[in-house]
């Protein structure tokens, strides 16, 4: 029997809602660096300021805990000591998180909660990671656990490969929680060493159109993509033993074994150094402020996703190509994981109302599909407040 049980009703007792512990977790863009992270590389996100709010309280049980979606209008409530299949949508994330929690040793007790997504879901902005790591982090602090940022962002990324099943990288996890305002991380994932960078975009601001569709590929084909990076790894590493990820895999070795590589394999190595490559200069050209460069790798990150990594659609296609003429757009690319979700426009700022209208309306023109426009800025990760009761 499962110990999940499914509520749509918001529980009476939370009219008053005594909150112990506050949490804003928030989502994320990337500016350049997609599907990098899972291959030792480079990326260049930040958390933006949109987020999930929750609000954390203990319920003086050993084990009965109890979640309510503001947003989805549904709860779900577990025991702590039996045994938690899998459920359906969010509450998986939620489940994932304290399976690993528990699994780490740390005791936690009986607890209440109540979410507030202000995050578009599928929309490639990170929803799920913002769930995992402020559940995490607000039951870090709920139960005095001890874990440290670092500790939640792997957790919650374990969470994520384990229980729900997506072989996701780092960088969502990471960036949710480690962001410093007005600043990108450059992050190498493959020592976690990071750089922050000021986001000094001049008179641009970072505009996203999200497509509002999200292709049911993107779960499956996004662990092929990464099945198919760890088989040239494999290959390759039968000569090279060194080699861990792609990231040690230079284009001279690459080459050589062009042979006994698909060109499929092929092409979406390639893609991965030349994105690596690509991030590097982002990173220089920003420092510069040379932002028509940064521009231009925006739109070769999003080619090189299109043609050869194929993780674009045609929504998201269409509305980079819609921008490719307008000289106030500096860069345009999908972001994310792919397959629908959000483009990232580095656009300036006194352009952006009408070309939204303009955009929206060719958009809804060609596809029959309203689409949304959501202005961001870099913000700090997790915010953590706690009430004494
Ligand atoms: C998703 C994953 C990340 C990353 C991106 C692609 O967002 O969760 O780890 O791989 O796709 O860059």
């Amino acid at each position: 029997m499962t110990n999940i049980r499914s509520f749509k009703n918001r529980p009476d007792l939370y009219e008053n809602f005594k909150s112990e512990v506050s949490v804003q977790s928030p989502g994320r863009i990337n500016l350049i660096g997609e599907h990098t992270d899972y291959n030792g590389g480079f990326v260049l996100p930040s958390a933006i300021d949109k987020y999930i709010s929750m609000e954390f309280r203990k319920n003086d049980t050993e084990n009965f805990c109890r979640l309510y979606s503001e947003t989805f209008k549904t709860g779900f409530e577990f025991q702590l000591d039996k045994d938690f299949s899998k459920a359906e949508g969010w509450e998986n994330y939620v489940l994932g998180v304290v399976d690993q929690i528990q699994k780490m040793g740390k005791k936690i007790e009986g607890f209440e909660c109540i979410i507030d997504s202000k995050l578009p879901v599928g929309a490639g902005i990170s929803s799920s990671a913002a769930l995992e790591c402020g559940i995490a982090s607000g039951l870090n602090e709920l139960f005095d656990l001890g874990l440290s940022a670092l500790e939640i962002v792997k957790l919650s990324q374990k969470a994520e490969n384990e229980f729900v099943g997506s072989n996701c990288g780092i960088m969502d996890q990471y960036s949710s929680v480690m962001s410093r305002k007005d600043h990108l991380i450059m992050l190498d994932c493959d020592n976690l060493d990071a750089e922050y960078i000021p986001a000094d975009f001049d008179d641009c601001k970072l505009l996203l159109l999200n497509t509002n569709v999200s292709h049911n590929l993107a779960d499956s084909e996004y662990n092929t993509r990464r099945e198919e990076c760890e088989t040239a790894v494999k290959i390759i590493q039968k000569d090279h033993p060194d080699v861990d990820t792609l990231r040690d895999v230079d284009f001279t070795t690459l080459e050589k074994y062009k042979d006994k590589l698909t060109p499929t394999i092929y092409q979406r190595c390639i893609y991965v150094l030349e994105e690596n490559e690509r991030v590097l200069n982002a990173a220089r050209t920003l420092k510069a402020g040379k932002l028509k460069e940064f521009g231009e790798l925006m739109y070769a990150s999003h080619e090189g996703l299109q043609h050869k990594y194929e993780v674009s659609c045609p929504e998201l296609d269409f509305l980079v190509d819609y921008s490719r003429d307008k000289d106030f757009i500096y860069g345009s690319r999908m972001m994310g994981g792919g397959f629908g979700g959000c483009t990232l426009n580095l656009i300036e700022q006194d352009k952006i109302d009408s070309y939204v209208e303009e955009v929206s309306a060719a958009y809804f023109e060609r596809f029959n599909i309203k689409l949304d426009a959501i202005s961001v800025f870099p913000n700090v990760g997790t915010q953590i407040t706690k009430t004494i009761r």
